[in-house]
């Protein structure tokens, strides 16, 4: 089954001479369980896909069903449910509400959704758990390092169970320790069979994904198996911790 599926997708900015074709007529399938890393030089549009297909963006054309249901064409009812529930999204700078300590950041989305605060507290409890910050649940995100937010970040993402988690260079503001943290997390995502796709500059990121798509100008330039991940990950499992 394909989680996502994307048809003829575009996006333009502004008309005439000053039109930019952001996303220019893009096809995709994610099957679930897959981890797909987006790469590409700025400006080719690997945003703008990534916000088309978690609905936070509205398509100039084209089609996007997330598992089986049209999201570019759903009311803005329909689209925040999906967003809330469906979607898990990571951005390059963690996006925590500062105010909230990094328990209280996880549980927003299950409350949001309408989960009791019990329901919200265990399963905070339990993700902040799964990314190794089960002893800073009760700090606020100053307190944490780079990496320790974007984990925190990443559990808020699976709050909701999503079916895909959309990660816009979720290692894009990290020093080289943190991204390591990061990195790691994912590959446990991998192996857990969540389906991600990720945007990233890093080619150590993307070396960590069973998928490679590499964009220019808003099209899709190649699409590389990279038969499910790559071994230099296992060594630096092996240096861990
Ligand atoms: N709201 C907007 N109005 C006009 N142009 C836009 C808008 N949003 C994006 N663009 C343009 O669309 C193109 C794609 O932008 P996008 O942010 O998707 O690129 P990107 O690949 O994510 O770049 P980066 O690696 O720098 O994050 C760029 O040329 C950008 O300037
Ligand atoms: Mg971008």
């Amino acid at each position: 089954m394909n989680v996502l599926q994307v048809r003829d997708l575009t996006k333009r900015h502004g008309r005439k001479h000053n039109l930019v074709r952001a996303v220019d007529g893009v096809d995709l399938d994610v099957p679930a369980g897959q981890m797909l890393a987006v790469t590409g030089p700025s400006g080719c549009g690997k945003s703008t896909l990534l916000n088309l297909m978690a609905g936070l963006e509205r398509p100039t054309g084209g089609q996007v069903w997330l598992a089986g249901e049209r999201i570019d064409t759903a009311g803005e009812r329909a689209l925040a449910r999906l967003r809330r529930r469906s979607v898990g999204f990571v951005f390059q700078s963690f996006h925590l509400v500062e105010e909230l300590t990094a328990a209280e950041n996880v549980e927003l989305p299950v409350l949001l959704a309408g989960g009791s605060p019990r329901a919200a507290k265990r399963r905070a409890g339990q993700l902040l758990d799964q990314v190794g910050l089960a002893d800073r649940a009760r700090q606020l995100p100053w307190k944490l390092s780079g990496g320790e937010r974007q984990r925190v970040a990443v559990a808020r993402a699976l709050a909701n169970e999503p079916l895909v988690v959309l990660a816009d260079e979720p290692t894009g503001n990290l020093d080289t320790a943190a991204t390591n943290e990061v990195l790691r997390l994912f590959a446990d995502l991998r192996a857990m069979g969540q389906t991600v796709v990720m945007v990233t500059h890093d080619a150590r990121v993307a070396a960590t994904a069973d998928r490679l798509v590499s964009m220019r100008d808003g099209v899709f330039v190649e699409d590389t198996w990279l038969g499910g991940g790559s071994g230099w990950l296992d060594g630096l499992f092996a240096m861990g911790d």
